[in-house]
């Protein structure tokens, strides 16, 4: 069975972007592979925060994880800063990095330019603590959205680089890009962000969802009520592919095509379906954040199964390395 590996940042809350993007992927994945999913905290820290909030911040991403349908018995999930092995063969991996391909990543110069302050030396290697992720659990399938397509390729690039000059030992991993439509912000520009502001919150509340639909941008042909709309360039037909059932997204097609329905009929539609979707999750959620310690165990949990099969990973790296015959670590001093 194959390995697939993916990450999320703890950002405190899912948005419908990373739930309809990656989540449902992930989820549809844990019945055929082997998955490892992590939230991954050490990227985390390369931005500001505040430390006294990031343990809340693991906790709700790990409940909405499991209130979208990630099931701990079938898939592994954890937290990265649990696992040490991550950033030890980070460091490793670094020393196989072309530093001029590092500075290539667009990411990098995007959140570089953003953040002019806060250049700093581990948004620069982010990519390889990404690699030494996948790498660790013999990943072959990561699921990844367009924005990760770059550091996955680097990753590729870092295993040939470290094969040829230690031997075979890891296998390029693959992106498994979905084939789900692309959704773009609710205010029709780039893709779905927290920090953009036009995306919708699993957790927020009725009332503001419908602001946001209501207020989210349509096919900007449709200037009248009265112009036919063209629901494939349209994002919130998008959506509706993913919260309708099919009867209703026939109807918005052809309401939409023939003027029969306005932008706003539409919207009313897509919330129904949506909020349907989103408070069967909130149920889950409640569940969940009512027996906080059972997610305390189930992270645990997760990162001792991460952790037995990373330290053997590393004992094998270590061998490779010629690092391995002054003390193993963990069991000396
Ligand atoms: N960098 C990814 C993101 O921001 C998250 C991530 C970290 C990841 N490690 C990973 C994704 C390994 C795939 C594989 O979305």
């Amino acid at each position: 069975m194959e390995t697939v590996f993916s990450g999320i940042q703890p950002s405190g809350e899912l948005h419908i972007g990373n739930y309809l993007g990656a989540v449902r992927t992930w989820v549809a994945l844990q019945d055929q592979y082997r998955c490892f999913y992590c939230i991954v905290d050490l990227h985390a820290i390369t931005q500001p925060y505040e430390p006294a909030e990031m343990p809340r911040r693991i906790r709700e991403m790990a409940i909405d994880l499991i209130a979208c349908g990630i099931d701990p018995t079938k898939a592994t999930l954890f937290v990265q800063s649990a696992v040490p092995e991550h950033t030890e063969l980070a460091w490793m991996l670094a020393s196989v990095t072309p530093f001029g391909e590092l500075g290539r990543m667009t990411q990098f110069k995007d959140k570089s330019e953003r953040n002019p302050e806060n250049i700093n030396a581990g948004l620069f290697t982010y990519p390889v603590l990404q690699a030494a992720d996948v790498l660790l659990y013999g990943a072959t399938r990561v699921p990844v959205g367009e924005d990760q397509r770059q550091h996955l390729e680097l990753v590729r690039e870092i295993v040939r680089k470290w094969n040829a000059r230690f031997g075979d030992t890891f296998a390029e991993p693959q992106p498994l890009l979905s084939s789900t439509p692309k959704i773009l912000g609710l205010d029709g520009q780039g893709k779905m962000s927290k920090s953009l502001g036009n995306t919708i919150g699993l957790r927020e509340a009725d009332a503001k969802i419908w602001d946001k639909l209501r207020a989210a941008a349509t096919d900007p042909a449709r200037a009248r009520r009265t112009d036919p709309g063209d629901p494939d360039v349209c994002n919130v037909f998008t959506l509706h592919r993913f919260f309708s059932d099919d009867k209703r997204q026939q109807d918005v097609r052809a309401g939409c095509t023939t003027a029969g329905i306005g932008c706003i009929d539409c919207k009313k539609w897509l919330l129904e379906g949506m909020l349907g979707d989103l408070q069967r999750i909130a149920r889950r959620r409640d569940e969940l954040a009512a027996q906080p310690h059972k997610i305390d165990e189930i992270l645990a949990d997760g990162a001792r199964r991460a952790r037995a099969v990373a330290r053997e990973t590393m004992t094998r790296i270590r061998a490779r390395l010629g690092l391995d015959a002054h003390g193993e670590p963990g069991t000396t001093g």
